[in-house]
């Protein structure tokens, strides 16, 4: 039975998401290395020692895995809706128990930024980083108000990567409106304040895109 991540209820429901998941985008691990060495460029570039990273739908968590291994001294929090991936990614870090934080909450709605205080990690983010989501989260308005939000809990010249499936430029999907062009996902970035917004990969249908903050 193919699942969505809203009817995933137990650990063999996350597991078989996450295979399905890699078996249909196997260029998953490549994405992976690709933010994370995005995250780490970042972080020599500001110059910290200890870089705070958000991840935005972590699923199950194969992306916190990747940042958490190249990254040794980060501290890392993600973000789902799903408790079940929540769970599973929780199992798979916790090797890096005590410098990770996962929160279950809705990114349509308001209350995840007073969870990110309530857990005292509302400290600023040199990386927010998400791949594979933003589009399940609705349409256009849904991710430029990420984009919006986002740019809040940065550092001045912290990055923000979105690494998400696309479209061609002027392709509407009516069943997957949140689907963009990069073009789109750039002007986006630019209409927030983000700077030096560009694609740094396009493969498999997944277009990375990145902004920053101004310094
Ligand atoms: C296709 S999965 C990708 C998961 C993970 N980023 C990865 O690439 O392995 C989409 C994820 O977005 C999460 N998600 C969807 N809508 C959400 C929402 N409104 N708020 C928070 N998370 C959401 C789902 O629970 C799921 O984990």
């Amino acid at each position: 039975m193919r699942r969505s991540f809203r009817q995933l209820e137990t650990q063999q429901h996350a597991l078989e998401y996450a295979q399905r998941l890699n078996n249909e985008w196997p260029e998953r691990a490549q994405i992976c290395q690709h933010i994370a060495q995005q995250v780490v460029h970042t972080a020599d570039h500001l110059h910290t020692a200890a870089p705070h990273v958000l991840e935005l739908c972590c699923g199950p968590g194969m992306l916190a895995e990747a940042l958490l291994v190249a990254l040794p001294t980060m501290r890392y929090v993600g973000i789902d809706l799903s408790p079940t991936l929540l769970e599973f990614t929780r199992q798979r870090i916790q090797l890096h128990d005590g410098r990770i934080m996962l929160i279950q909450a809705n990114l349509n709605e308001n209350a995840w930024l007073d969870q990110l205080a309530v857990y005292d990690a509302a400290s600023p983010f040199h990386a927010i980083v998400t791949m594979q989501s933003l589009h399940d989260l609705g349409g256009e308005p849904e991710v430029s108000r990420i984009y919006g939000l986002a740019r809040e809990l940065l550092v001045p010249g912290g990055l923000f990567l979105n690494a998400d499936l696309v479209v061609a430029p002027g392709v509407e999907l009516p069943n997957n409106p949140g689907r963009r062009s990069i073009a789109r996902h750039l002007a986006l970035l630019e209409q927030h304040g983000y700077t030096n917004s560009h694609s740094t990969l396009t493969v498999a249908g997944f277009g990375c895109v990145v902004g920053n903050l101004p310094a």
